[in-house]
């Protein structure tokens, strides 16, 4: 049986914590599918097809990950994508609330999908995307947090 784990995030951009989480989560699936939520709410900075298109250019040495985006609830991609975990990353605890929050929802909403906590690396615990796009933004080296790849999108995006 293949298993599939969906990994969703704002991904706004991509960062090496996210990297790192993806990478290990495709040694355990079959197959690893990062989910890029559209997330209005969140008012992105990077629009959809980029965040997409920049998380697919930094994992594309990796043949058992794919990247897709969605809308609506994550639950429901899960069962169109035909995913049985969802993969979310933890970096300190100050994630667990929110994560064991989301997790069991979605676990109501949809008993047969397992939510699979994957540690951050030591390395990253502090990271996020807002604080990477304000170190950039303010003309800081953020060469450490993210590929470099996304440090050119970020470069170009900055005034
Ligand atoms: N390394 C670096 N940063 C990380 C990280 C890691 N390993 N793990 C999380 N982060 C950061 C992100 O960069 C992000 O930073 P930011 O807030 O500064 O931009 C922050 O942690 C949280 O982001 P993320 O993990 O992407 O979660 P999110 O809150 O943006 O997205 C969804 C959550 C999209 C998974 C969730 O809202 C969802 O499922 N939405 C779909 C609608 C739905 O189903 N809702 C019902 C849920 S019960």
């Amino acid at each position: 049986m293949t298993i599939t784990a969906i990994y969703p995030g704002t991904f706004d951009p991509v960062t090496n914590g996210h990297i790192d989480v993806a990478r290990r989560a495709a040694k355990l699936f079959d197959r690893v599918v990062i989910a890029i939520a559209h997330n209005p709410d969140k008012r992105p900075f990077f629009p959809l097809e980029e965040r997409e298109d920049l998380a697919k250019q930094v994992l594309a040495d990796v043949p058992n990950i794919e990247v897709r985006s969605f809308r609506g609830l994550l639950v429901n991609c899960a069962r169109e994508w035909k995913a049985q975990v969802i993969v979310r990353g933890l970096r300190a605890v100050s994630d667990y609330e929110y994560e064991v929050q989301l997790a069991g929802l979605n676990r109501q909403m949809e008993p047969d999908v397992e939510t699979v906590f994957i540690s951050a690396d030591r390395e990253f615990t502090f990271l996020s995307s807002s604080m990477v796009r304000e170190i950039a933004r303010l003309d800081g080296d953020v060469s450490d947090f993210v590929h470099p790849i996304v440090l050119e999108a970020l470069k170009q995006r900055s005034p």
